[in-house]
């Protein structure tokens, strides 16, 4: 946890930002996998985390911005518990901890919330994803379960975006070092790559990294040699040489900060010319991303960028043809990058996403593209100081979206889908660093992580 200035401070900040009524906030609970004393890893609710730092389920906290007092509620752990636990903070040592002066009891907040309705007073809270919280809120409040989203208060959200995106000097050390233990996971695997290793050890070999490190993995890994599924979690085939292996993974930290890391690179440690060919595109988008980054400019702009880039790469191949600057603003290279330049990153690996992407990577002044590909951004809004956004530009043979647009003859005018089906079964590649927006540019978290083609066949298999 942060002193508890830090948290005193966010919540005045978020009050202010609001006209009047109570802000709720339900903390996470855990969650059974098979019976409910068996649980997955415990993960609090990253604005909970935010606002109040505790880590521990079976809470709630209001600020009460008309009366000007902040309640946490929640129990005290029993006998029963402390037997199977150990020895627990009071609920009133945590509340000290956060500098939240006023406790109750968890049972008290249904008749508080009920007693404000009843006055007619404005209860803001966030768009639940939980469902045992969804089912809390529809029983304190009363607003059906379909409802639940759509009365969310939008003032809220507004307000704990303007917060949470820019981080602070205290939070950004704590991304570095999350970034560091990314880092790590990332270099285990690469030492580890050879031929006849299964994918799932690989997985298993990152995952201690980052327990290690901090609280485990941020996400899911994503570790496959068949890349061009975004998200493969996948991890049952073993290394062959001439495949590439996709690693895209990071690590939490205790605090709750998350680095999220990619790289591509051949199990046999040596590119070949075709993979090195596409691999040097994708690293280009990486790099001018990395150029561009800078507060005032909007990174829809750069994503733009990303797309010329790879247009102007794969037609130099012959995979591409026409103008790559129009190719890229009609949304051709979709085809080969279905997905965003990068998204936040902070307390969630795609940070705020429970709030909505709209909110978090829009504003009054950018609304999302309508075209597949380039309205596929996360965050396409204008970059300030204390962003921190993910650079990860990919190109991908996805075989069902080559077949469905060359049936669909769709951009024929820029693609040239005779070259393109030659590289089915190619895999797909994606290079991602995390990048934290400064006063005048940017710079990358973490220590250094091997991404040119020479620098990683000095590592891989190493
Ligand atoms: N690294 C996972 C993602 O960005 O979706
Ligand atoms: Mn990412």
């Amino acid at each position: 946890m942060f002193g508890k200035e830090t948290y005193q401070q966010r919540r005045t900040a978020l009050k202010n930002s609001v006209k009047g009524g109570i802000l709720l906030f339900l903390g996470n609970n855990e969650a059974p996998m098979n019976y409910p004393s068996n649980t997955y890893r415990y993960r609090q609710d990253s604005h909970f985390i935010y606002f109040f730092g505790i880590q521990l389920d079976r809470l709630a906290a209001i600020i009460d911005v008309d009366e000007g007092r902040e309640i946490l509620f929640g129990d005290d752990y029993t006998l029963d518990d402390i037997i199977w636990m150990g020895p627990q903070p009071t609920i009133r040592e945590w509340a000290e901890k956060c500098g939240v002066k006023e406790t109750q009891s968890f049972g008290n907040l249904q008749q508080y919330l009920q007693k404000a309705q009843q006055a007619g007073r404005k209860i803001h809270y966030l768009p639940p994803y939980r469902d045992d919280n969804k089912i809390l809120l529809h029983q304190m409040l009363g607003i059906p379960f379909e409802r639940l989203k759509a009365e969310a208060s939008v003032e809220m959200i507004k307000g704990v975006v303007a917060l949470r995106e820019c981080k602070t000097a205290e939070e950004i050390k704590e991304m570095d070092a999350i970034c560091d233990a990314g880092v790590e996971m990332h270099l285990s695997v690469m030492r580890a790559t050879r031929q006849g290793v299964l994918e799932r050890e690989l997985a298993g070999l990152a995952e201690g990294v980052s327990l290690s490190k901090g609280a485990g993995v941020s996400f899911p890994v994503i570790l496959s040699q068949n890349g061009e599924t975004l998200h493969n979690h996948h991890h049952e085939q073993y290394l062959e040489n001439g495949r590439m292996l996709l690693v895209d993974m990071g690590a939490e930290a205790m605090s709750g900060y998350s680095s999220d890391y990619t790289r591509t690179f051949p199990v046999s440690g040596k590119f070949s010319q075709k993979q090195r060919e596409i691999y040097e595109i994708v690293l280009q988008a990486n790099m001018e991303t990395f150029q561009m980054a800078k507060p005032g400019i909007p990174y829809f702009q750069v994503h733009l960028n990303a797309y010329t880039v790879i247009a102007k790469g794969l037609t130099a191949l012959g995979l591409m043809k026409g103008n790559p600057e129009e190719a890229a603003k009609a949304g051709a290279p979709a085809l080969f990058m279905p997905h965003g330049l990068g998204h936040m990153l902070g307390l969630d690996v795609h940070d705020m996403e429970d709030l909505g992407e709209n909110y978090v990577g829009y504003d009054e002044t950018i609304q999302r593209n309508p075209i597949f590909g380039l309205g596929s951004l996360r965050c396409a809004k204008t970059l300030k100081p204390g962003f921190i956004v993910t650079d990860e530009p990919g190109i991908y043979f996805i075989p069902q979206l080559i077949h469905n647009w060359e049936k669909e003859k769709k951009f024929e005018q820029y693609i040239n889908y005779a070259k393109v089906n030659e590289y089915i079964g190619f895999g797909g590649i994606r290079i991602e660093d995390d990048v934290l927006i400064t006063e005048t540019g940017c710079r990358l978290l973490g220590k250094p992580l091997p991404k040119q083609v020479d620098e990683l066949e000095a590592v891989i298999g190493k």
